[in-house]
C-alpha cells in the first residue's frame, strides 16, 4: 500500500522495569514473557510491533488480559515511552515532538473514550462535552455551540444540564463520546470504551459509533477482548498475545483462516453465520443459473434463511446493483466450520 498510514508502529518494544535496555536484548535473543519475569523481574510490554492504522478506518486491537492491549494504546499519545522502536503519526515520530508538539498532538489530534467514561462530577454534561475547547482557551460561545452540536448527534439533546451522575451509563459513554467528537481530532482512542456497559446498551453503542464513522470517518484505534465486538467494527484487526502481535488483518479473513490455537481459541465460540458476510465466500462467476440476487454485504444466515437451508442452490452477488460473483450454498456450508490451523489442507 502506498499510502502513507495514519498511525505506524515500527519495531516497538516495551518492558516495564529498572533496565529495560538490558532486557530488551535477553527478548531480542528470544526469552519469553515468562522468563523475563522469573530470570529478570522485568514485564515484557510489548515485542516487536509493527501494525500500520489506516485514515478513516477502524482499528481493533483485541487480546486477553494482559496481552498489551493498553500498553498499546498508550504509545500512541506518549502516555507510555517506549523502550524500542518508533511511533509515526502522520508520518511523524511521536518520540522526537517537543513539549509543545507533544501537548498540540495530545489536544487537537487525539482524543480519548475511556472504559470508566471519566467524566468531571462536578461539571454539567454540557461542560464535559466542551473539556477540549476550554482547554485549548477557545471562547465560550463556540464551546458551547460545538457541545450541544455533538450531544445532540449521540441523542443526548435535553440533557445537557444535567449531572454525569443523573445519567445512566450508557449516556454517560455518550457524553464520553460526544466529548471525544467535540474535540474534533482525526484520531479517536477507545480503550474498552464499551465493556462496561449491559449487552444491549452495548450494542446500541456499537450501532452509533458506526454510524458516526460512516460520516465522519475518523481514525479509531478500539481495544476490546470481545471478539463479537471486534468482528462487528473491525476495518483492521489486531490480536495482541504476551505482548505481541499473533495475527492481524482484514477480520473476516482471521476467522476463516486463523493463524495459529490461540485464534481458533477465540473464535470457536463465535456465530459464523451472523459475522461472515457474502463477500468473503462468494466466487468468481461462473455460472448462468441463480436462484436470486444477493448483496455482497449480506451476511451468511440471511441467507440461509432465504434459501431455506437448500444447499444445491447458486446466488448471483452484487454489489451496487452490479454483478461481482457468486455465492454457492454449498461453500456457504464449509464456511460455518471452523477451520482448524493445524489441519489446514
Ligand atoms: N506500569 C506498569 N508496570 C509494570 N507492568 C505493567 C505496567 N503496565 C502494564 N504492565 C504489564 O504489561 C502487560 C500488559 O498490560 P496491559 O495493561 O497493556 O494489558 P491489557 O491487554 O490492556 O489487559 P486488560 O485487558 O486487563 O486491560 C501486563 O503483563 C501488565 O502486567
Ligand atoms: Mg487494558
Amino acid at each position: 500500500m502506498t499510502k502513507t498510514p495514519k498511525v505506524s508502529l515500527r519495531g516497538l518494544y516495551k518492558i516495564f522495569g529498572a533496565d529495560d535496555q538490558a532486557a530488551l536484548e535477553h527478548v531480542k535473543a528470544g526469552l519469553s514473557k515468562d522468563d523475563l519475569l522469573a530470570q529478570h523481574k522485568h514485564v515484557l510490554g510489548l515485542q516487536d510491533i509493527n501494525v500500520d492504522m489506516q485514515a478513516g478506518e477502524i482499528t481493533v486491537v483485541m487480546g486477553l488480559s494482559g496481552s498489551g492491549k493498553s500498553t498499546l494504546i498508550r504509545h500512541l499519545n506518549r502516555l507510555i515511552e517506549p523502550t524500542a522502536g518508533e511511533i509515526l503519526v502522520d508520518g511523524e515520530d511521536v518520540r522526537k515532538l517537543s513539549e509543545d508538539g507533544l501537548r498540540e498532538i495530545r489536544q487537537t489530534r487525539m482524543s480519548m473514550v475511556f472504559q470508566k467514561f471519566a467524566l468531571l462530577p462536578h461539571r454539567t454534561v454540557k461542560q464535559n462535552a466542551a473539556m477540549s475547547l476550554k482547554v485549548r482557551g477557545m471562547d465560550e460561545a463556540t464551546q458551547d455551540a460545538e457541545a450541544m452540536k455533538w450531544l445532540e448527534r449521540v441523542g443526548l439533546g435535553g440533557y445537557e444540564n444535567h449531572y454525569p451522575a443523573q445519567l445512566s451509563g450508557g449516556m454517560q459513554q455518550r457524553v464520553g463520546i460526544a466529548r471525544a467528537l467535540t474535540a474534533n481530532t482525526d484520531i479517536m482512542l477507545m480503550d474498552e470504551a464499551f465493556s462496561a456497559l449491559d449487552p444491549l446498551i452495548r450494542t446500541d453503542m456499537q450501532n452509533l459509533l458506526l454510524e458516526l464513522q460512516d460520516e465522519l470517518h475518523k481514525s479509531i484505534v478500539f481495544i476490546t477482548h470481545d471478539l463479537d465486538e471486534a468482528l462487528k467494527l473491525a476495518d483492521h484487526l489486531v490480536i495482541l498475545k504476551d505482548g505481541a502481535v499473533v495475527q492481524q488483518g482484514e477480520p473476516q479473513g482471521i476467522l476463516l483462516n486463523p493463524a495459529d490455537p490461540y485464534i481458533e481459541d477465540f473464535v470457536s465460540d463465535i456465530n459464523r453465520a451472523r459475522v461472515l458476510r457474502v463477500q468473503s465466500v462468494m466466487q468468481p462467476i461462473t455460472g448462468t443459473e441463480f436462484a436470486g440476487d444477493v448483496d455482497i454485504r449480506d451476511n451468511l444466515e440471511s441467507l440461509i434463511g432465504r434459501s431455506e437451508g437448500d444447499t444445491t442452490l447458486h446466488y448471483r452477488v452484487t454489489e451496487n446493483g452490479e454483478p461481482v460473483g457468486e455465492l454457492n450454498m454449498r461453500d456457504l456450508v464449509k464456511a460455518l466450520v471452523p477451520r482448524l490451523s493445524s489441519t489446514k489442507s
